[in-house]
């Protein structure tokens, strides 16, 4: 039998190999949402070029998605669908099931500085997967914000007529462009960060695929 364990139910008697850490609606769309990302960026950084707001800041064209505005455009707007649909999923799981109040709550100040001065001296403990420590949590829960705050700057920059109250909200359609430019730089941080420490912690990257 496979039970998902609740980090604060230490009276469940499951065994270690029977401990399901990521159940499988989580795995799926983790993963569809890493693909939707990617595409989301890679075709973004293409339409930015068109029209860049920083004189200093191009991308490359060999990483971007697209290989022209239209091109890009047609990509952004599939990967939207993709990523808004299986975000809003996986945030009513996370809601119903209760994972996101287990794993990602509460976040105290005091233990994120002290997880983070443990992280910086290579002494963070990772041998219980099911726990996320406080660094980890800021940051799932800051890039979960950071979601919601792309999604609606980017119905800014695409409806503007249409969702003029939420344009209006960012301060105009201009500035709701920097706020889609900055959010999409906080995630592309987030995810350097993340995809090292996956690779640096290989039996974590294990469990978002296998489950276990
Ligand atoms: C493409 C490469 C990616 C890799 C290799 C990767 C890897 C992982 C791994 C291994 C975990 C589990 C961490 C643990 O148990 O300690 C995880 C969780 C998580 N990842 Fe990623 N990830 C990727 C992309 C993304 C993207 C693009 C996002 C969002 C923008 C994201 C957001 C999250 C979140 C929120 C969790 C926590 C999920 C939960 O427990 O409900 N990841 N990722």
């Amino acid at each position: 039998m496979v039970v998902e364990v609740a980090s604060n139910s230490p009276a469940l008697p499951v065994s270690e190999t029977e401990t399901l850490i990521h159940p499988r609606w989580v795995r799926v769309t983790h993963w569809v949402n890493a693909l939707a990302v990617l595409m989301m960026i890679g075709s973004g950084w293409q339409i930015y070029d068109a029209s860049p707001l920083f004189r200093v800041i191009e991308f490359p064209r060999q990483i971007a998605l697209g290989d022209w505005l239209a091109g890009a455009l047609l990509w952004h707007f599939a990967a939207m669908w993709l990523l808004v649909i299986n975000g809003a999923v996986y945030v009513a799981l996370g809601i119903a099931t209760g994972r996101f109040r287990r794993k990602l709550f509460p976040i105290r100040r005091r233990e994120v500085l002290a997880d983070f001065a443990a992280a910086l001296h290579g002494k963070l403990s990772h041998d219980d997967l099911t726990v996320y420590n406080a660094v980890q949590k800021l940051l799932y829960v800051g890039v979960l914000l950071a979601g919601v705050v792309i999604v609606a700057s980017g119905l800014s920059i695409w409806k503007p007529v249409q969702f003029k109250y939420l344009t209006a909200l960012f301060g105009g359609y201009d500035a709701a462009r920097y706020v889609h430019f900055f959010a999409m730089s906080s995630i592309v941080a987030f995810l350097t960060i993340h995809v090292v420490l996956a690779l640096v912690v290989p039996k974590s990257l294990r469990a978002m695929i296998v489950g276990r």
